[in-house]
């Protein structure tokens, strides 16, 4: 996501601002930019693509000033391109600012400032927060500090802002709430970053900002109040972390840290699209194309590996509860088998990177033959979100690790609001189930921070147990099917163990042969309406000698009572659980392939983004 970083002091702010860029990079983005303060001007470089083009831009233009800001933009309201980078500047041109994190009630602001005459030269949330800002600056006649603070109580949503202004040339302004911000402290000089990779070198004492804090920043001075304007004291820690670890966020590996992320992950994905207590859905994309899905004689379902697997899940939920007829393809078959697609068929297509090759080809063809797409991508601008008629973004975040974590449960969450919206335009389904549904969809962040909380170390001691066993099977049924295809998956891209992802009844047609007492069999079995029937089968099992590790319900004491190993995810709606269920496949995973010595994070053979066929 977007980094943020800023210099004021008595050496020059271009070097620590373009560095600390460069060392924000990990974080994902597509362009980048710098404001920087001459005393009696502002002067705002910014560039799509990477810092190493900003770089580029700035050679040899005036840079000589010990006051800046600078950012990284990871696009969520807007294309990825120059006018949309940041910083903003204002209407007046006396105010400039970089912003991280999301508006969600932008369009209402934008709206008012509009009213007033206010024109915006980029499609972002950003740009109407800083105008909005200096509106309220000029209407109250007073403070900036006083008109940030004023704005910041009418604004939903995350950020953190970093503020320059024409009248204020020793000063930045930054304040934060749900995105993190650190200033380390030096002597007559201050430093900011996301976090603190960007200072290390310069200083060892930081204070990291709280949400609803505002920071007044001076080269000699820092201070601190919350948004009452009461002063704060602010907290000097030490900072003794590698740069590495900071990066990723105090965990080992990405894919660990983007294991932990999904609960924030999921939230952002549903953020400003669902309101549970309001019974309100808001899916633009599905009513820009209301007409076709609502027309479409078939909906298609188009993916690769674990974006295939979400896919899976989506035929599930679309059939059931829109009850339309759904066909989920590999993309790397559909491309090349000639199938019959017209004008009528609405694809869906599911994919992370939005670059894959075999899924972007795959479009190309159902689009010349006439056919609608909608885009599930988690990458703004990418290939696929340009080619898709309409779409909904995921809103993971960067996925660093190749094997996909948050990616697949964002998708997840986002095919559940497809379902639902789609499912109400229909009048497919009784209001009560689709407020109901919407509840518990918006109870899953916490359910799964939950599951962090209270499973790991549970989890742990199964993937010590088992980390010698040379094949895994994973069994699910209805709902949790595609979840045991996507728990073998993850095991075998970072442990290297053969895994089967199989239908549970199906199991007895052939892999059942498999079973003998070397083998962990591993039961998706959460309550469902087919649960007695995977009790079953867990009997069957049992009955040959196979290890049983399950994923149940808390409370469900028939399921636990038959495992060698069970794992407990709290109480949800059939249609949900999937979104829970996943997290500690995911861990399994994880913790066996680090047992095992493995490159969790890049693992032997794979890319992140699979851009040939
Ligand atoms: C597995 C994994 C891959 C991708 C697949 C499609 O962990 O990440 O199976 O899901 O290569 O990639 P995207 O979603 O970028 O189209």
């Amino acid at each position: 996501m977007c980094g943020i970083v800023g210099y004021i002091g008595h050496r020059p702010a271009y070097p620590y601002l373009i560095e600390g860029l460069k060392k924000l990079e990990y974080r994902g983005y597509d362009s980048a930019g710098i404001a920087l303060h001459f005393g009696n001007s502002l002067k705002v470089f910014k560039k799509a693509g990477k810092v190493a083009a900003l770089e580029e831009l700035m050679n040899g233009l005036e840079q000589s000033t010990n006051i800046g800001i600078g950012h990284t933009r990871w696009a969520t309201h807007g294309a990825p391109s120059d006018r949309n980078a940041h910083p903003h500047i204002s209407r007046s041109g006396k105010l400039t600012m970089v912003h991280n994190g999301i508006i969600e009630n932008y369009a209402a602001l934008k709206e008012e400032l509009l009213k007033k005459g206010y024109t915006f030269h980029s499609d972002t949330d950003s740009e109407v927060l800083l105008n909005f800002i200096e509106d309220i600056q000029l209407n109250n006649n007073c403070e900036l500090e006083e008109a940030i603070r004023i704005a910041l109580k009418r604004v939903t949503g995350a950020y953190v802002i970093l503020l320059l202004s024409e009248e204020y040339p020793q000063t930045i302004f930054a304040a934060r709430k749900g995105s993190p911000l650190v200033i380390g402290i030096g002597q007559g000089e201050h430093f900011l970053g996301s976090d603190a990779s960007p200072m290390l070198g310069y200083t060892k004492e930081v204070v990291y900002i709280n949400d609803y804090e505002l920071a007044i920043i001076k080269p000699d001075e820092l201070i601190l109040k919350n948004l009452g304007n009461e002063r704060l004291t602010p907290f000097v820690q030490k900072l003794d972390m590698e740069l590495a670890t900071i990066e990723k966020g105090g965990y080992e590996h990405f894919m660990l840290k983007e294991i932990h992320d999904q609960p924030e992950a999921i939230y952002d994905s549903l953020r400003g699209r669902l309101d549970a207590t309001q019974h309100q859905l808001t899916l633009s994309g599905v009513d820009s194309i209301k007409d076709k899905l609502l027309a479409a004689r078939r909906i298609i379902i188009v993916a690769c590996g674990t974006s295939w697997h979400a896919g899976l899940l989506g035929e599930y939920l679309i059939e059931e509860l829109c009850r339309i007829n759904v066909e989920v393809e590999y993309a790397s078959e559909f491309r090349y088998r000639n199938p019959v697609i017209d004008e009528r068929d609405v694809i869906i297509a599911i994919s992370q990177s939005g670059e894959t090759a075999d899924t972007l080809v795959a479009l190309e063809n159902a689009k010349s033959k006439g056919a609608t797409i909608f885009g599930i991508v988690n990458v703004v601008g990418s290939s696929i979100a340009r080619l898709s008629d309409a779409g909904a973004y995921t809103h993971a975040g960067p996925e660093i690790g190749v094997a996909s974590t948050k990616a697949f449960t964002a998708q997840l969450a986002v095919l559940q609001l497809f379902a639902l919206k789609l499912a109400q335009l229909k009048g497919s389904l009784d209001e009560r189930i689709t407020q109901e549904l919407m509840q518990e969809l918006s109870e899953v962040p916490q359910k799964v921070q939950h599951i962090l909380d209270t499973q790991i170390d549970i989890i742990k001691k199964i993937a010590s147990k088992y980390k010698d066993a040379r094949d895994f099977l994973f069994l699910g049924r209805g709902y949790n099917f595609p979840i045991a295809l996507e728990g073998a998956l993850k095991l075998k891209e970072v442990s290297y163990i053969h895994a089967e992802g199989y239908p549970a009844a199906e199991m007895k047609h052939g892999p059942i042969a498999l079973v003998d007492e070397q083998l962990p069999v591993v039961f998706v079995a959460t309550k469902d309406r087919v649960h007695e029937k995977i009790v079953s089968n867990m009997q069957e099992i049992k009955a040959r000698g196979g290890k049983l590790i399950t994923i149940v319900t808390e409370d469900d004491h028939t399921a636990s009572s038959l495992s060698d190993d069970c794992v407990q995810i709290p109480k949800a709606h059939e249609i949900i659980a999937p979104l829970l269920s996943t997290i500690p496949l995911q861990l399994l995973a994880y913790y066996i392939g680090i047992e095992r010595g493995a490159d969790v994070d890049k693992p032997r053979n794979l890319a992140k983004s699979v851009t040939v066929e």
